[in-house]
This record gives structure tokens, C-alpha cells and sequence, in this order.
């Protein structure tokens, strides 16, 4: 990796507590010649120089895919380079591998994101297996919600890592859902709602034992699940990706069963976790290292899945 950029919003989504998508689609166009420019300039790479020209196609929000997508395909016309569009899941699910000297192994990953829990088994590059995924609220999206629901500023998954830092894990018992179903499908919506029933029956807000009990569940359910799959596929490493593979706890408590299971654990460095494009510059380099290109009619897909479309594309 030569340089990383990312051109973050949160300051600006903050005042909402949320992203809306009409203010991200405005900020991306305003931010991506600036970034552009300070990542040529941080590598020292002439646009010329570039062998291929990428971009997120999905899955995410229509608009401000259009932007990435738009600009990426310009780019490759203009310096007549070839255009790959990357699915997002695909750029998390690799990027545990980005620093390895081996690259892709066969591996079990757990993506966890604001916007997607899975379980996939990789076979090898392009070759996935879906084990399971959450039937309702991403985890990263039950520690927004939750971190909104005790006041802590957006996004909350941060902000509730750091508040449990000090606090009991074990102050509140809160629900494992699911940890018994039998498969490797996760649901978070439960685990809110009980921080929601139990929040105005309590005298005063124990923030940091909240914060801690409430991770607690979440990352319990998430280690557990990751090395019983990984035990079924009889596969040895374990990959962790996305955004909430930062939380301080999970990385501690999947680092710990990992080495009692015998599993090697590949956890992306954090600045290749939460959403950059880094990620997905290395995905579309595997590609383009086997000869794959994407035409310039490839159209974005807001619900693009990962599985279902690499299995479409052979
Ligand atoms: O992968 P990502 O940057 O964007 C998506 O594709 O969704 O993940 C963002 C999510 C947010 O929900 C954020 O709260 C969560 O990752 N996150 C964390 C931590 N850092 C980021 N969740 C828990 N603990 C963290 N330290
Ligand atoms: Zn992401």
C-alpha cells in the first residue's frame, strides 16, 4: 500500500445522528477531487501512472455510489485504464489478508459493520460460502442505536468502547440471542430493545457498566459463533473485518479463543477496518492480477450481495 485516504463525514452526520444519504451523496462529490489530490500527492503517483481504476459498486446508498462508481469509470476512459467495480463486503472480507505474506488463505470471517453481520467461509479468492448472517440489526448498528439510547454521541460504537473500558461486564445480565439456534445466524434487535425496557428503570445511568454489559453480550455471541464455524468447516484461520472488528473487547475475547481453539486469528489493522478505500484497491488488484476487468457498463448495485453476485460471475 503506497497511501490511504479516507474522506470521512462523520462530523458532518453527527448533528443527525445518523447518515442522510441526500448530505452524504453532496459531501462526496465535494470531497473526491481533494482526495484524489492528497492521495496522489501522499504516494507519489502520477493519475498516468495508474493501472486500473476502481471503485465500490454496493452494496451501500444508491447516490453517493453513482459518485464513486461515476468518477472511477471517467477516470479509466480518460487515461484509457481498465475499470473494476468492487463489492464493499468483498473489500472488508479480504482485508485481513491485505498485510499477509500468504494473501488469501482459506479462512472463516466474520465481517461485522454498521451495516452487515456474516459468517462466510472462504474458500479461496472469489470462491465464498455464506454460513450465516444477522436476521435483523447489524452489530455495529445495535451499538449506534444503543450508544444514541444512552446519549453518547454518533457513531456510537466508538463511544461505547470506550465508556466500557471502565465498567462491569457483568453489572447486567443481558440476552445472547441466539447463541444456541443450532446455525450461524445472529440477531441484535432483542439485545437493544432489553437496554431500551431497562433503561428507565434504573435510578441512574451506570454509563460505563451499561456500555461494558451490553458489548459484553454482543461480543460473546460473536466469538462463540465465529469458532464453533470455524470448528464445523474445520477451517484453522479466522478472519475479522469491518468496523466493529475495532472494538477493543471482541478483538481481546476473539484473540483469546482463537488461541484456545488452535485457530489462527487475521484481524485488518485498524485503519483498513472501519470504511476506506484501500481495501478496495486491493480486492481490485487480486482481480486485475488474474486478468478480470469490469465493463463501463457495470451499473451499481445498492443491495449488491456477495455471495449470490461472485457465484453470477463465475
Ligand atoms: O465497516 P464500517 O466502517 O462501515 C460500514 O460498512 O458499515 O463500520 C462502521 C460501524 C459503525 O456501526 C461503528 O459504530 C462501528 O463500525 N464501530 C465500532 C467500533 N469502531 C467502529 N463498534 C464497536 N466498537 C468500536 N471500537
Ligand atoms: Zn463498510
Amino acid at each position: 500500500m503506497l497511501a490511504s485516504e479516507v474522506a470521512s463525514q462523520i462530523a458532518i452526520h453527527s448533528a443527525y445522528g445518523g447518515v442522510v444519504p441526500e448530505v452524504a451523496s453532496r459531501n462526496h462529490l465535494r470531497a473526491l477531487k481533494p482526495v484524489i489530490e492528497r492521495v496522489l500527492a501522499a504516494s507519489g503517483v502520477a493519475l498516468a501512472d495508474v493501472a486500473a481504476f476502481a471503485a465500490t459498486s454496493g452494496p451501500g446508498l444508491a447516490t453517493s455510489l453513482m459518485i464513486g462508481t461515476s468518477a472511477a469509470k471517467g477516470l479509466a476512459v480518460g487515461f484509457r485504464r481498465p475499470y473494476l467495480a468492487i463489492n464493499h463486503m468483498e473489500g472488508h472480507l479480504l482485508s485481513p489478508f491485505f498485510d499477509t505474506v500468504e494473501g488469501v488463505r482459506p479462512a472463516v470471517a466474520l465481517i461485522v459493520s454498521g451495516g452487515h453481520t456474516m459468517l462466510v467461509e472462504i474458500e479461496a479468492m472469489g470462491k465464498y460460502r455464506l454460513l450465516g448472517q444477522t436476521v435483523d440489526d447489524a452489530a455495529g448498528e445495535a451499538f449506534d442505536k444503543v450508544g444514541k439510547l444512552l446519549g453518547l454521541p454518533y457513531p456510537g460504537g466508538p463511544n461505547v468502547d470506550r465508556m466500557a473500558r471502565q465498567g462491569d461486564p457483568r453489572r447486567f445480565d443481558f440476552p445472547r440471542s441466539m447463541l444456541d439456534s443450532g446455525d450461524f445466524a445472529f440477531s441484535f434487535s432483542g439485545l437493544k430493545t432489553a437496554v431500551r425496557y431497562l433503561l428507565p428503570k434504573l435510578a441512574e445511568l451506570p454509563l460505563p457498566d451499561l456500555c461494558a454489559s451490553f458489548q459484553e453480550a454482543v461480543v460473546d455471541v460473536l466469538v462463540e459463533k465465529t469458532v464453533r464455524a470455524a470448528r464445523a468447516t474445520r477451517q484453522r484461520v479466522v478472519a475479522l473485518s469491518g468496523g466493529v472488528s475495532c472494538n477493543s473487547r471482541l478483538r481481546e475475547k476473539m484473540r483469546a479463543a482463537c488461541a484456545a481453539a488452535g485457530l489462527e486469528l487475521l484481524i485488518a489493522p485498524p485503519a483498513l477496518s472501519t470504511d476506506n478505500a484501500a481495501m478496495i484497491g486491493y480486492v481490485a488488484a487480486l482481480r486485475l492480477a488474474t486478468g478480470e476487468t469490469s465493463p463501463l457498463t457495470a451499473d451499481i448495485d445498492p443491495n449488491l450481495r456477495l455471495v449470490a453476485d461472485l457465484r453470477a460471475a463465475g
